[in-house]
């Protein structure tokens, strides 16, 4: 049995997601995950809130909460929606934590006992204004690196690059649009990177099975100007980790919190931790210390393309840095973006469908298989209306529901409500398993290669091989010069049934639950021998009919939708 430690990005708690967000790490980190478990492997699917940071304290002003209370609130509102979304995690944490409190304390001490960590004194930004220093993200002005006018103070959304706000050109506060910025002087500390530089690099070259999206950013920024920069990794902010040396004071350093991106990747340790302070499991360091057992476990890491630099060089620095046997990633798998109708999804605008949006419309499966197969792997992908109802019609209605609907239906009007008996497997049977052995050996390949798509599309042919099967074998036609023969195609048919709500469930995991309640079956073993699988319900075990598993679309609801998430939200 395999071991996998699996993380999604965590998600800032600053309001709910939009579905680009979703399919650009939680979303897929659940598909491997439900498919690892369904192989009979273990796995420790971690999740949380990034909740510290200007832009919490922001949203919390905004809706006149204090900044703990909010993040309380929305911490539940997005586990709420996550677990709408049938997302599996084994435990959904918090950044703002005791224990990633304690853990990033912990680094930072270890990092400083290191010589990793440099303190300077330098001159920041402060927007009278606004009354206090700007973290990065809140001064804006135009890349050096690209010319991109709206670039962050952090990092560039058109570039990738990260920035320093020193380096913007014409900036200005976000908060109140102020120009009236001065630099005044302060004292920060600094991750030294730049010794890391040869290390992470030969870390990062001897990953040759990662997606190019994922190492061609990490070298990029490797090797970008003079080489690997030293970050800071404090802020003169009131909301986050206070700045100390384990439990202890750091002169100079009073008042002062760490920097949201230092204290965020930590929690995904931290979560573990989290998971056994709330009775969920009792190791966590079996799964993040290599001296501890987690020598063998595999560990994958999802995030959208932004998060790429401080996933391959920034959090690596942390943990290669302690010098103390924690798990590195083995693989990262990263996405481009998922544009809607024509243009972004924009939070601040409202455009497009946002988690919370979606399932009031639609269940979450509609949507799952939507994501997925259209996942932003080797290019920006783009969500329009007319493409989503389409697959939901053609995909989900018209071949797997129309495959569940005629079986069962044609079951009960000539044989009753259980598995029929008589006939055997002729050739047309024996070649069906033959073609789905393939294509199912093919599925479990790209699905333990992180191929999203393209393990999409193998679902699907596996769902397309049973209706063609049907609509040759043709049941309702045998069954008049031989009702033992059709009772046989029957019998496969609805073994079939069975088989596609094992093999689906990563993708659509509650109408894979709904095809099992027909069956009247709890099996839900792997096909690891797909004939032995399709003999699994044998005659005389009891189905029912199932609802319609999928409604299709109407012209009528795309475009009232297509209206009503066109922007400019609340
Ligand atoms: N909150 C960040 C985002 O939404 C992701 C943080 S991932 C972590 O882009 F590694 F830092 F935790
Ligand atoms: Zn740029």
């Amino acid at each position: 049995m395999a071991r996998h430690l699996i993380t999604s990005a965590i998600p800032y708690i600053n309001g709910i997601k939009h579905l680009g967000n979703l399919v650009g790490s939680q979303l897929p980190a659940d598909l491997f995950a439900r498919y690892q478990r369904a192989r009979g492997n273990e796995v420790m699917f971690l999740c949380a809130t990034d909740e510290h940071g200007t832009p919490a304290e922001l949203a919390a002003a905004k809706a006149g909460q204090p900044v703990a209370d909010y993040c309380a609130e929305m911490h539940l509102v997005q586990a709420q929606i996550a677990e709408g979304f049938g997302l599996s995690f084994d435990h959904f944490g918090r950044s703002s934590s005791e224990e990633n409190k304690k853990l990033t304390q912990h680094f930072a001490a270890k990092l400083a006992e290191n010589g990793l960590i440099r303190e300077v004194t330098e001159k920041q930004m402060y927007s009278k204004a606004d009354g206090r220093f700007l973290p990065d993200r809140y001064i804006e002005g135009t890349c050096p690196n690209c010319g991109f006018e709206s670039a962050r103070g952090d990092q560039c959304d058109n570039c990738t690059k990260q920035l320093d706000p020193i380096d913007l050109i014409n900036p200005h506060s976000t908060i109140s649009g102020s120009t009236d910025l001065e630099m005044r002087e302060t004292k920060h500390l600094y991750l030294c990177q730049s010794k890391m530089k040869d290390q992470l690099e030969a870390w990062i070259d001897s990953k040759t099975d990662w997606p190019v999206l994922t190492t061609s950013i990490a070298k990029k920024w490797l090797n970008d100007g003079d080489g690997l920069q030293d970050r800071g990794i404090t802020r003169d902010l009131d909301w986050g980790v206070p700045v100390k040396k384990g439990d202890e004071d750091w002169p100079g350093m009073e008042g002062k919190v760490f920097y949201v991106w230092f204290d965020a990747p930590i929690e995904y340790i931290a979560c573990s931790q989290e998971w056994v302070h709330a009775g969920k499991g009792n190791d966590w360091e079996r799964w993040w210390r290599t001296d501890k057992g987690a020598d063998d476990v595999t560990y994958t890491q999802f995030m959208g393309k932004d998060n790429v630099p401080f996933h391959t060089l920034s959090f690596p620095s942390t943990i290669l840095g302690s010098g103390e046997p924690w798990k590195l990633v083995d693989y990262i798998k990263s996405f481009n973006y998922l544009n809607y109708d024509g243009g972004q999804f924009s939070t601040s605008r409202g455009r497009g469908v946002f988690m919370d949006q979606a399932l009031e419309i639609l269940p979450a499966d509609y949507w799952r298989w939507w994501l997925l197969s259209h996942a932003p792997e080797s290019s920006d992908a783009e969500f329009t209306w007319e493409n989503f109802q389409a697959s939901v019609n053609k995909d989900l209605a018209d071949v797997l529901g129309n495959f569940v609907s005629r079986i069962t239906k044609f079951c009960r009007s000539k044989f009753g409500e259980a598995v029929p008996e008589g006939g055997v497997y002729g050739a047309q049977e024996e070649a069906l398993i033959a073609d789905l052995t393939g294509k199912i050996r093919a599925y479990e390949q790209f699905m333990e290669d992180k191929e999203v798509r393209k393990a999409a599309q193998e679902l699907r042919a596996i769902w397309v091989a049973g209706n063609e099967y049907l609509q040759s074998a043709a049941p309702w036609s045998t069954f008049k010069e031989d009702p033992e023969q059709a009772a046989a195609q029957v019998r496969l048919g609805l073994n079939l049934i069975r088989l596609y709500a094992v093999l689906s469930a990563p993708f659509i995991p509650g109408t894979s639950a709904t095809m099992l309640a027909a069956m009247n079956t709890q099996d839900d073993s792997w096909p690891n021998d797909v004939p032995a699988a399709l003999a699994a319900l044998s005659a005389g075990h009891g189905f029912t009919v199932p609802d319609v598993l999928f409604g299709k679309i109407t012209d009528e609801q795309r475009e009232d939708w297509q209206q009503r998430f066109a922007g400019t939200r609340d």
